[in-house]
């Protein structure tokens, strides 16, 4: 697999020693200072490209992207409220879009156990739900693209939840953002966003009822097992046309 890197951060630097190990071939690392080199003659030379940049950025390059024709894998997080458009576009133009708010198998095991444990308690009634996310302090987006996806999940299948917001201390890009927990209306449910240190990722979904509390938690220890999905993701994508997430990929 011929691949261009987008975005030579600490994902795509991850990215790149995945795909040698794995045998492909980097043909093009793009960052901020190179960007106009994503044109058509380099995406011509690329089976795919693997984008993670920032939420500024990352929707003008899977545009680019798809317009030249090139499979996209992009797991930038904090845009994803113009990804049906993204999606939209690879379907007009007959391209390839991978997306994922989290590249790690156990992050995904997670989404469906989140799912199923939101219907039972719609169910069995009596428990509150809330969310806390820890992330490094250099993560510019609050909440994390995984806590929406798990509030998503929550609010698919638990009938006394329509929508989340973000209590985010000390975060300067947060969306939906309370001022404190007490803001949080029934309907509602607290995503809690923490920023401390190296952390690569901390996911807890807390149920709790007057008597007991029950949690699906899960830590990523490294970003590799991200990267690693990535490039998995990007090995999938070869040669298919379409939308896929990591559902499809599980399957
Ligand atoms: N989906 C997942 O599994 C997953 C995992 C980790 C991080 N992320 C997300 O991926 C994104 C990147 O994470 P990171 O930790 O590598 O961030 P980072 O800040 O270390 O790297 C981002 C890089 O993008 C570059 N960049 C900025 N504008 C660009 C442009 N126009 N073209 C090309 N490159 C550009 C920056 O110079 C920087 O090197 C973030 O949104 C993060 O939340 C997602």
């Amino acid at each position: 697999m011929k691949a261009i890197i987008i975005g030579y951060g600490k994902m795509g630097r991850e990215i790149e020693k995945i795909l040698a190990e794995r045998g492909h071939e980097v043909v093009l690392v793009v960052d901020a200072d190179n960007s106009a080199e994503l044109n058509a003659a380099n995406l011509a030379r690329a089976d795919v490209a693997i984008e993670f940049t920032t939420p500024a950025t990352a929707c003008a390059n899977i545009r680019t992207c798809l317009e030249h024709g090139t499979a996209v894998v992009s797991g930038t997080t904090g845009w994803t409220e113009r990804l049906p458009e993204m999606q939209a576009l690879c379907r007009q133009r007959g391209g390839a879009f991978f997306y994922a708010s989290n590249y790690c198998l156990g992050v995904n095991l997670l989404f469906r156990l989140n799912r199923q444990l939101a219907a039972m308690i719609d169910r069995v009634g009596g428990y509150e739900v809330r969310i806390g996310e820890t992330h490094h302090t250099q993560k510019k987006d609050a909440p994390s693209g995984t806590a929406i996806t798990l509030a998503e999940g929550i609010i698919d299948n638990l009938s006394a939840k329509r929508s989340w917001v973000n209590y985010a201390p000390g975060v300067e890009q947060a969306a939906h953002r309370v001022a404190s927990p007490a803001e949080v209306a029934p309907d509602q449910i607290e995503i809690d966003s923490r920023r401390e240190g190296m952390v690569p990722g901390i996911h807890t979904v807390t149920y709790e009822s007057e008597d007991d509390i029950l949690e699906l938690s899960h830590t990523i220890k490294n970003r590799r097992t991200l990267a690693l999905g990535a490039v998995i993701a990007a090995e999938f994508l070869c040669g298919k046309r379409g939308v896929f997430g990591m559902d499809d990929l599980l399957q």
